[in-house]
């Protein structure tokens, strides 16, 4: 026992026999349970003079008296007598008072100092009580979890060996719990064990849980007047309930497109965790044990619909999800490389299947255009068309297709143009050719030089010079696998000389000029015999003077 212990049991005794009743002179003391008594002898005041002898007895429960020692005031020791109960256990202080070691229960009793003097026996009679403080509280039979609303057995707190009786009490995450007859029932119990008469107390909490319980803590705490309140280590538990409500969840890309796996989650908000589920598929019903999921690897369009979950066999509580594929179908006619023939016609048509609305935009060669219609073809016709296909609302939804148009023509030359060089020599010739593929140009002259425009939309220029010699009559002879085309000029080395078309412009001009004389002529008939009339003279001066300026230009060309 250590000295701060030491002086807390001598506060209690104080506190005790401060308290104690003080009947007749007869003292009460209080000891702890396995100590030592101390039974003061006239109440530790001096003895009076002339002892003999002092003798302690105590009372039996007959009431004779049991002498336990004696001690002559001319002897060291005392003399103790063949007490069983006692053998072992006894001594006496300086001032007389009875040292009563191991206190037991039994020791409860009144004991009596009796002081002989050589005139007087005095007696003094104290009362024992002998006190323990049970041992701590310690809950057992818990269960393992609790089920909501269901009044269940939380635990049985034990207090052993104490005497008096401890007082048990229950807490509820530190709040008290008092029985009420619908949630909380509380049963005290008492049991006085036979040898040494100390009390074990048992109480047991019966307690309806919530789910609001998940992380209660229960305690049981034990109330002792030798020391502060005793408490339990705590209890908690799981606490299980039913599911309300099921929840299904759509694990997927999203959009879903076809060929897309989709997993479906079903979770219940019952504890534990609910772990089987039944999953309403479209056309079949599929049991998971121990698994809250279900996978459709590759989906297609006719699986969109609605889906089901509920726990595993009840269909009562379930929920539904709805799951939409979506899918684009583009076909694009023509595909691949189309080859048709200038003039001809091209039918484009593309048909569209979508789960949504779309959008198509179109490109040729890249350059965003209106959808073609691709009648009498031409060469600018010809290239790269690609369509895009595209669900506004379903984001990556997309198609594109484009085919090849390859217009193809026979070589046809537009014209031949002559012009004589700058060092007045030489003679530039030009070729204008169109068709497609691209015609090869073949002369029947040697050329100095010779110089290429870029084909384009079915056409080019294909230049040469050369130095005449003489009277020549040069070909430019176009080909290509559909055919060939020819052109004719003769190139002299003299500055003057026409060519058919020249002549033909000459033939026109001059047609022209005689067709405006006639009509001067006619006009100055009519004007004779009207002698009236206001003809705006000035537009067929200019006319004519258009006329005139062609025909000048038409010459130098041909003459060069
Ligand atoms: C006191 O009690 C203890 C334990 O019960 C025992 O070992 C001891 O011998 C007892 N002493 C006496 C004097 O009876
Ligand atoms: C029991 O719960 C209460 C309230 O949550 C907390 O304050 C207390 O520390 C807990 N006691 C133990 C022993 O865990
Ligand atoms: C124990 O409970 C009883 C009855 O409720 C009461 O009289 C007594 O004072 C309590 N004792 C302690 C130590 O709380
Ligand atoms: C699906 O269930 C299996 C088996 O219980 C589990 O291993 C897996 O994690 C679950 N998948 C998802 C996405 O929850
Ligand atoms: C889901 O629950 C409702 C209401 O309880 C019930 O009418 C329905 O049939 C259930 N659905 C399935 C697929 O079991
Ligand atoms: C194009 O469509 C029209 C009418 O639909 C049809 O008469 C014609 O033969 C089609 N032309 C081609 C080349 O398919
Ligand atoms: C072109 O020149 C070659 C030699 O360089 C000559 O053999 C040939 O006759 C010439 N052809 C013409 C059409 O002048
Ligand atoms: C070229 O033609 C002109 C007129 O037609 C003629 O006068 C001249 O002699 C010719 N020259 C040659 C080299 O044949
Ligand atoms: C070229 O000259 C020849 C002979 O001089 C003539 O017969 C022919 O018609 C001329 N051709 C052209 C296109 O002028």
């Amino acid at each position: 026992m250590d000295s701060s212990a030491v002086s807390w049991v001598a506060a209690l005794f104080a506190m005790i026999s401060a308290l104690a009743l003080q009947v007749e002179g007869i003292d009460t003391v209080s000891a702890i349970y396995g100590e030592t008594i101390t039974v003061p002898c006239n109440d530790n005041k001096k003895l009076p003079e002339g002892v003999v002898f002092v003798k302690w007895k105590y009372e039996q429960k007959d009431g004779t008296s049991q002498s336990l020692l004696t001690k002559s005031i001319v002897k060291d020791r005392a003399d103790f007598d063949a007490s069983p109960e006692y053998v072992g256990r006894l001594d006496i202080g300086k001032q007389n008072e009875l040292l009563v070691s191991n206190a037991t229960l039994q020791d409860q009793r009144r004991f009596n100092c009796m002081v002989a003097t050589t005139s007087d026996v005095i007696e003094h009679l104290v009362n024992v009580k002998v006190y323990k403080k049970p041992s701590k509280p310690e809950i057992t039979e818990s269960p393992k979890h609790l089920d909501v609303g269901k009044l269940q057995m939380i635990g049985k707190c034990t207090s052993k060996d104490g005497n008096p009786q401890g007082n048990t009490t229950w807490y509820r995450n530190g709040a008290l719990l008092e029985s009420d007859g619908k949630t909380v029932e509380i049963t005290d119990t008492a049991m006085q064990a036979p040898v040494t008469g100390l009390i074990t107390t048992t109480s047991v909490l019966r307690y309806a849980a919530q789910k609001t319980d998940v992380r209660a803590n229960f305690t049981c705490n034990v109330q002792h007047f030798l020391d502060k309140d005793q408490e339990s280590s705590p209890v908690t538990f799981p606490i299980y309930y039913p599911s309300e409500k099921v929840k299904i969840e759509v694990l997927a890309p999203s959009p879903i497109r076809e060929g897309d796996s989709v997993t479906l989650k079903c979770s219940g908000d019952g504890s534990p965790p609910p772990a089987s589920f039944t999953f309403f598929l479209k056309d079949k019903t599929e049991n998971v044990e121990n698994s809250n999921n279900y996978t459709i690897e590759s989906v297609s369009r006719d699986m969109t619909g609605d889906y089901s979950c509920s726990l595993l066999n009840d269909e009562k509580l379930n929920d539904t999800a709805t799951v939409t594929v979506h899918y684009l179908d583009v076909l694009l006619t023509p595909a691949g490389s189309v080859t048709k023939e200038v003039g001809q016609s091209v039918n484009v048509t593309l048909s569209k299947a979508s789960s949504a609305d779309l959008v198509v935009t179109w490109k040729k060669d890249n350059v965003k255009i209106d959808a073609p219609t691709l009648q009498k073809l031409a060469y600018r016709d010809a290239g790269n068309y690609e369509c895009e296909v595209t669900a506004a609302a379903v984001k990556g939804l997309k198609k594109t297709s484009s085919f090849q148009l390859i217009v193809e023509g026979k070589p046809h030359i537009k014209n031949l143009i002559k012009k004589l060089g700058q060092d007045g020599k030489t003679k530039t010739l030009s070729c204008i050719v169109e068709g497609s593929p691209k015609p090869t140009v073949q002369w029947n002259v040697n050329a100095s030089t010779v110089n290429e425009s870029p084909y384009v939309n079915g056409q080019f220029t294909h230049t040469i010079t050369m130095i005449p010699q003489g009277n020549d009559t040069v070909y430019c002879t176009v080909s290509n696998k559909l055919g060939q085309d020819q052109y004719t000029v003769n190139v002299s080395t003299y500055s003057r000389e026409t060519n058919d078309q020249t002549k033909l412009i000459v033939g026109v001009v001059v047609g022209l000029v005689v067709a405006a004389l006639v009509a001067g002529l006619i006009y100055w008939i009519y004007m004779k015999k009207s002698k009236q009339g206001s003809w705006k003279t000035g537009e067929k001066d200019r006319g004519s003077h258009e006329e005139n300026k062609k025909l000048e230009e038409n010459n130098h060309k041909s003459e060069a």
